[in-house]
């Protein structure tokens, strides 16, 4: 049983969002957002649930600062919830708003723990879909309006900024497949969507460094390592597809590469898009959303093998298949495959270069809750994070220059489209009496980060 160490000055944190955890919905002024009018919708969330109470952290944040330092967090990464800031997306501010994530950065601070903040984590405020959301180029002015409110309140002190968490979420999830906010079904809408937050992300980068001197600015994407299921040209084009609608879209203009031509052509083929392409894309958009950036963030939690054959009729792209039948499967139905954090890291500093990576969400669902004695004994999560822990550290010798590691998540918490079912938490949450108990993965992570390594099996 070997020891690995990381490197001094590597930063272990956790990571949660406004909507999953915040609950005080209705509070101090908040306005309304797009996950509030869509978790309302009958339907729309599994087990029928919503985050107006959610972990109550909006009440309980000093108390859950107070675990995360008793855990020995040496950073937190939480999002800001846009419609207590400005409630209707833009225009007037909301000063209660503002000063709940102050407060929030103080306690932070004074317990040692580095902020590290993400403006967009979803909860759009409703307004501005009512406007069209993402679909608009106006959102993503409001955007860089709300982004400058935020960093001139808070960017003082808070140094690491994301920009937005998960665009092909945003995007795909909200606009295509409708399973998440703002539930919309359209491919062609969901494009549109992908371009105006990335625009927005490239139009707030300069305005946040402006307004937070010396801070480093990012944007975190869900990435899904692709495979083709066999050598086959067949499945090396369904993984080609695959690959060029999650991962390649949204890297290749980040890093000043234009929109992959291949998936522009499948997308006009297919009719998703007019023989002109991508119309929504204006005169200096690409050069906008090619901002240089200080890092990126990788949320990772599988990976898909793709097999031509198992292409649906019905939808836009290949399905992935987990051909593995021995492998471990989560409650959210993801497959465990550690292996593919490394050649996700390997890939992008080959590929795309980036000065620096922070995987900003890692973790897995299971439901193990406490036991007789009160103990929760979450050994599977456990082994999750140790495997895709030393899978990080593996891709760091093969020159990935990873500097952090964010845990998903501190607390059991509001899954989306999910509610409450899935437990992601390093700590069990009882929601009806708002209870927190580290579960065993919690003290292990503990261990790890004051030793700044982690044992192999
Ligand atoms: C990611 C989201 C995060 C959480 C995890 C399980 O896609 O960013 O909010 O829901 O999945």
């Amino acid at each position: 049983m070997a020891n690995i160490g990381f490197p001094k000055g590597f930063i272990w944190g956790t990571a949660t969002s406004s909507y999953q955890i915040e609950g005080a919905a209705k509070e101090d002024g908040r306005g309304e957002s797009i996950w509030d009018r869509f978790s309302k919708t009958p339907g729309k969330v599994g087990d029928g649930t919503n985050g107006d109470v959610a972990c109550d952290h909006y009440h309980r944040f000093r108390d859950d600062i107070a675990l995360m330092k008793s855990l020995g967090m040496q950073a937190y990464r939480f999002s800001i919830a846009w419609p207590r800031v400005l409630p209707s997306g833009r225009g007037k501010v909301n000063p209660a708003g503002l000063d709940f994530y102050n407060r929030l950065v103080d306690a932070l601070l004074e317990a040692g723990i580095e902020p590290f903040v993400t403006l967009y984590h979803w909860d759009l405020p409703q307004a501005l879909q009512d406007e069209g959301g993402w679909t608009q180029r106006s959102t993503a002015e409001a955007f860089v309006e709300y982004s400058g409110v935020v960093a001139r309140s808070l960017g003082d002190r808070v140094k690491k900024w994301i920009t937005h968490n998960e665009p092909w979420c945003t995007s795909m999830l909200g606009y295509e497949k409708g399973i998440h906010a703002p539930g919309i079904k359209d491919f062609r809408s969901a494009l549109a969507a992908s371009h105006h937050v990335l625009l927005s992300h490239g139009w707030a980068v300069p305005v946040i460094r402006a307004a937070s001197p010396g801070s480093q600015v990012g944007i975190t994407l869900n990435l899904s390592p692709a495979e083709a299921a066999s050598p086959s040209a067949a499945d090396y084009d369904a993984f080609r597809n695959h690959d060029g609608y999650f991962n390649r879209w949204f890297l290749d203009p980040l890093y000043g590469r234009h929109y992959p031509a291949d998936m522009v052509a499948d997308y006009i083929k297919a009719g998703h898009l007019p023989a002109e392409g991508l119309t929504v894309v204006k005169p200096g958009d690409l050069q906008a959303i090619a901002v240089p950036c200080d890092f990126l963030g990788i949320n990772y939690y599988n990976r898909a093998v793709l097999r031509s054959d198992k292409v649906p009729e019905a939808e836009n792209h290949p399905r992935t298949v987990f051909l593995a039948p021995e492998s471990e499967w989560t409650e959210m139905g993801w497959e465990v495959h550690a292996d593919s954090l490394r050649r996700l890291l390997t890939r992008l500093h080959l590929d795309y270069a980036p000065g620096k990576l922070y995987v900003t969400e890692n973790g897995a669902s299971f439901s193990t809750g406490p036991d007789a004695q009160g103990r929760v004994r979450d050994d599977r999560r456990l082994a999750y994070l140790r495997d895709h822990f030393l899978a990080a550290r593996k891709a760091m010798d093969a020159g990935a220059p990873l500097a952090g590691y964010f845990v998903w998540s501190l607390l059991d918490n509001f899954e989306w489209d999910r509610g409450y079912s899935q437990r992601f938490g390093m700590v069990w949450v009882n929601y009806e009496t708002q209870q927190r108990i580290p579960k065993d993965s919690a003290l292990w992570y503990r261990d790890v980060i004051k030793a700044n390594a982690v044992s192999e099996p």
